[in-house]
């Protein structure tokens, strides 16, 4: 008797806690905003409720319900302008951009190995990823686009043919004469030539930036405005030191210094180099990069991860990098965030680089006042920073 009327009263807490879930869910669920007016943060259904440069994204783990999050990064040459030297701006950058869920099989086994990215190089490049890293591998009498072990390629680890991604690099430089992309390459080629074969093949050495304008001992790089006057749009740096000699292929760590990368690069407590890379505050390599990814990707927390953390880590490795914020950060699952994401951190190290404001966005366009106080700033005769721009 006693149990029968706990058991039923228990029945009814149970029932009542269903209940009040299904409203909550309910009401998480329902837009208050749709046909494109809904704003960062705000509940959607689809991707046609958010507005411009937002989508629609279900972060799970953080809130029940989908919310408008960030789609692309403010660009800075835009934005500000492009009078400064490469090295003052910094780039968003996929780590193993090729390695995309739901990439078909090319080799007609099927793929056993991890991903890093939801969607294709063309969409990474029209969200404002400036900067690529692939694994290149002699494969199948071609060069392939591989995640694999021990310098090998397999059946099973090939992604595809690495012409395909280089056209896709091409179609954006051809479609964006004021851009510039990076690829960061790890290079396992040893075919004659190989890489150089593929830039040429692709189109891309008409792009090129040759090795002889990259600065040697920490000087700037060239103005943004003269690269692309140029056309030298495309940079490339090889993991293979004998590539810079024999293809003037720039090896990657006579230009940039970088944090570890994999779990070692998550941590805000303490910012170390790769083994391959000079210390972080070597100042003879004007770049900075910082990897902030997993050893293992982790797709259900990278929307958390991509705002908690990050900006301790940027702050973490611009101590560590004698006062230099990142040029490049390298990420997995680059569009998965709760808000801002990536997108805000990589606006945050371009204020910062442009002018010292921790938003790009509030760098209006540089005026004879700003350059004038900014050369005044660099020689001492001024407080504050070098090359503030002001709103
Ligand atoms: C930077 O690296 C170069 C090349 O290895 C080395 O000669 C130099 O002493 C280093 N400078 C500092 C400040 O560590």
């Amino acid at each position: 008797m006693v149990q029968g009327v706990i058991m039923h009263s228990l029945g009814s807490t149970i029932l009542l806690l269903l209940v009040i879930l299904c409203v909550v869910l309910l009401l998480e669920g329902a837009a208050a905003c749709s046909g494109g007016r809904c704003e960062l943060g705000d509940r959607c259904s689809s991707e046609a409720d958010c507005g411009s440069e937002l989508y629609c994204y279900n972060c799970w783990i953080e809130f029940a319900g989908k919310r408008c999050v960030r789609t692309t990064v403010a660009d800075p040459f835009k934005i500000a302008d492009t009078s400064l030297p490469f090295n003052k701006y910094a780039f968003l950058t996929t780590h193993n951009s090729f390695s995309i869920r739901g990439e078909p099989s090319h080799t007609g086994v099927p793929r056993i190995t991890l991903y890093n990215q939801d969607d294709s190089v063309t969409d990474q490049l029209n969200n404002g990823v400036r900067a690529l890293m692939l694994d290149v591998y002699d494969f199948r009498d071609d060069i392939w686009l591989c995640h694999s072990k021990g310098g090998k390629c397999f059946d099973f680890t090939a992604f595809e043919p690495a012409i395909g991604t280089m056209m896709e690099v091409e179609a954006f430089l051809s479609a964006n004469p004021s851009e510039i992309v990076t690829l960061i390459l790890e290079d396992y080629v040893s075919a004659d030539h190989g890489l150089s074969k593929l830039f040429d093949s692709a189109g891309l050495t008409k792009y090129w930036f040759p090795v002889s304008s990259m600065p040697r001992d920490g000087g700037d790089w060239p103005r943004v405005r003269d690269m692309i006057r140029r056309n030298h749009r495309l940079l490339v740096f090889t993991s293979d030191e004998t590539k810079q000699r024999a293809e003037g292929i720039a090896y990657q760590w006579n230009f940039m210094v970088e944090n570890q990368y994999g779990d070692g690069g998550m941590s805000s407590r303490a910012c170390h180099r790769r083994a391959e890379s000079l210390a972080l505050d070597n100042r003879t390599r004007s770049l900075v990069l910082v990897n902030y990814f997993h050893t293992v990707p982790l797709r259900v927390t990278a929307c958390v991860e991509h705002s908690l953390g990050l900006a301790d880590v940027l702050r973490a490795c611009h101590a560590a990098a004698a006062d230099r914020w990142a040029n490049f950060l390298a990420v997995d699952y680059y569009k998965r965030s709760d808000g801002g994401g990536v997108f805000e951190a990589t606006d945050m190290l371009n204020g910062m680089l442009i002018c010292g404001r921790d938003d790009v966005r509030a760098c209006t366009k540089r005026t004879l006042k700003d350059v004038l106080y900014g050369l005044l700033g660099k020689a001492g005769l001024m407080p504050g920073h070098g090359g503030t721009t002001r709103t």
